[in-house]
């Protein structure tokens, strides 16, 4: 009876060995949390190989020092380590995120729970767990960012759809518009009245333009005609017009790097982009001030070239940041501010491959810098020669819309064409076939089978030597062109058109 009493005692002992010894090893061995004790007053009294992974030190390093070493300077200083023990006495428990401070004086952000442990009523000590959940947090801030950036560009689409769909109607308008001056001009004579009349259809027609045209390049739609561009040269060619924009007082200062690589862009929009970013930092600044445009390649293998705009003007403030590339945001009193400047700058950096980037400080001043891809070989002698030539022989107007077809012929006529007009590719490929033909010159948006763009393809394997001009108000099919073929954008003047004509391969 008595041997039975000792025996079961034996196997209590056995188990509550064995049972301590399972859980020192569980303790001791778990690698990705660090558990360990303090004392009541937050001395370390136990330390686990967690605790050494993760903080570095290793147990005869760290037993007998005060827990506080874990956290930054800061929050020593502020009193943080003694103030979590006396939360965790007071609420039983304590958690929290947060920077801790590794033996090699580097960071990491950690989750931390600290339980107090009682022994028959009194505290004995604490149970410290701590997690490391850098990587967690950092790909937490990653998606949270990425997410922000898609519902931006989800924004931008959205508008740039809406305001591709209007914009490429009214270059439709305009065109029309603005060939039929053309001939009115002729047939007016030099009356005065009517000259005055004809003159301010033609400049509100020109802002018309311009406008769609900001437009178009925030829709990304425009077509472009992408160009190798000697930036340096190109920013010279703008300087009168910039140095009479901003006025006496303001003091433009340019910047340019010798070296500065060429860049892969549309030319007008590239001046237009400088002009609007000008004006908005001219508008920015009070009377007076300095604006600094420069360009340099902007990383170390030159693979980008960086332009940009800096200002001593007021800032942006951080709440309307998010907002100045919208298409119509402004904070100009009407009459003044369209809201579309910054749209075009964003629209034609996007466009040509790059990104936008801006810093500003309220009360010191904006930089505005435009990123592009720099283009590897400089432009050759043919893509800046420029022939401005009247024409003769015969052209293949391929257009459906009547009213454009009739100013585009009037434009043809007078620069010494020969017009004959079909309104699809079929016909065309008809009226070819009767020969005859110099070139062909064919909106890129048609209804029927074949758009422009398949009319030329298809005149390149089958007539290999005869030209195709193509034009567009804006297409997406335009953008497939990708300088496959000459592309002449929508509303044209008849300079344009006849420029474009001289530029054919014959
Ligand atoms: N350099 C700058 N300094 C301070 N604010 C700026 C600067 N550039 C742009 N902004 C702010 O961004 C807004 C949008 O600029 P954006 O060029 O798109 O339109 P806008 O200048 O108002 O009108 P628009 O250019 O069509 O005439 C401006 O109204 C202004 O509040
Ligand atoms: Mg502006």
């Amino acid at each position: 009876m008595g041997s039975r009493m000792i025996k079961k005692d034996q196997q209590k002992q056995r188990d509550l060995f064995e049972s301590e010894r399972n859980f020192r090893l569980l303790v001791e061995g778990v690698a990705d949390y660090a558990l360990y004790m303090l004392d009541p007053t937050g001395v370390v009294t136990s330390w686990n190989v967690g605790g050494e992974r993760i903080k570095g030190y290793a147990p005869n390093e760290i037993i007998g020092k005060n827990f506080s070493c874990f956290y930054t300077e800061a929050d020593r200083a502020n009193g943080k380590p003694q103030r979590a023990l006396q939360i965790a006495r007071e609420q039983h428990r304590y958690e929290e995120e947060g920077w801790r401070v590794r033996k090699d004086g580097t960071f990491i952000w950690a989750s931390v729970v600290i339980d107090p442990i009682y022994e028959d009523g009194n505290l004995v000590g604490f149970a410290k767990i701590t997690r490391d959940i850098t990587e967690r947090r950092e790909a937490q801030l990653k998606l949270e960012q990425m997410h922000q950036q898609l519902a931006e560009s989800q924004k931008l689409d959205a508008l740039g759809q809406l305001t591709g769909g209007v914009a490429h109607d009214f270059n439709n308008l305009l065109m029309v518009i603005s060939g039929s001056l053309h001939i009115l001009r002729k047939a007016i004579g030099d009356d005065p009245r009517s000259q005055r009349a004809l003159a301010a259809i033609d400049g509100a027609t020109k802002r018309g333009a311009s406008l769609t045209s900001h437009l178009l390049t925030f829709a990304r739609r425009q077509s472009v005609n992408p160009q190798a561009v000697d930036v340096a040269r190109h920013i010279d060619a703008v300087r009168g017009v910039l140095d009479v924009g901003v006025g006496s007082a303001v003091t433009l200062k340019f910047d340019i790097a010798a070296d500065v690589g060429p860049v892969m862009v549309d030319v007008a929009e590239l001046e237009t982009a400088l002009v609007n970013l000008v004006i908005n930092a001219r508008d920015a600044m009070a009377g007076s001030g300095v604006i600094t445009i420069a360009a340099h390649n902007d990383d170390a293998d030159g693979k980008y070239v960086a332009i940009s705009v800096e200002d001593t003007g007021a800032g942006i403030a951080p709440d309307i940041l998010s907002k100045i590339f919208d298409p119509f945001f402004t904070t100009k009193p009407i009459g003044k501010g369209t809201g579309l400047g910054l749209s075009q700058v964003h629209g034609f950096a996007h466009q040509a491959g790059g990104t936008v980037k801006v810093t500003s400080e309220i009360g010191r001043g904006t930089r505005i810098k435009i990123v592009l891809p720099r283009r590897e070989t400089a432009p050759t002698a043919a893509e800046v020669r420029i022939a401005d030539i009247s024409g003769s022989g015969t052209v293949l107007l391929v257009e459906d819309n009547p009213d454009v077809a009739t100013v585009s012929a009037g434009l043809l006529e007078q620069l010494g064409y020969t017009v004959r007009r079909v309104a699809n590719a079929e016909a065309a490929l008809r009226e070819i076939e009767l020969d005859g033909i110099d070139f062909v010159f064919s909106d890129i948006v048609m209804p029927g089978k074949m758009d422009g763009l398949s009319l030329a393809r298809h005149l390149r394997e089958t007539r290999p030597g005869l030209p195709v001009l193509l034009t567009s108000g804006y297409s997406d099919a335009a953008l497939n062109v990708r300088g496959d073929f000459p592309i002449l954008r929508k509303p044209y003047e008849i300079h344009e058109l006849s420029r474009a004509i001289a530029k054919l391969p014959r």
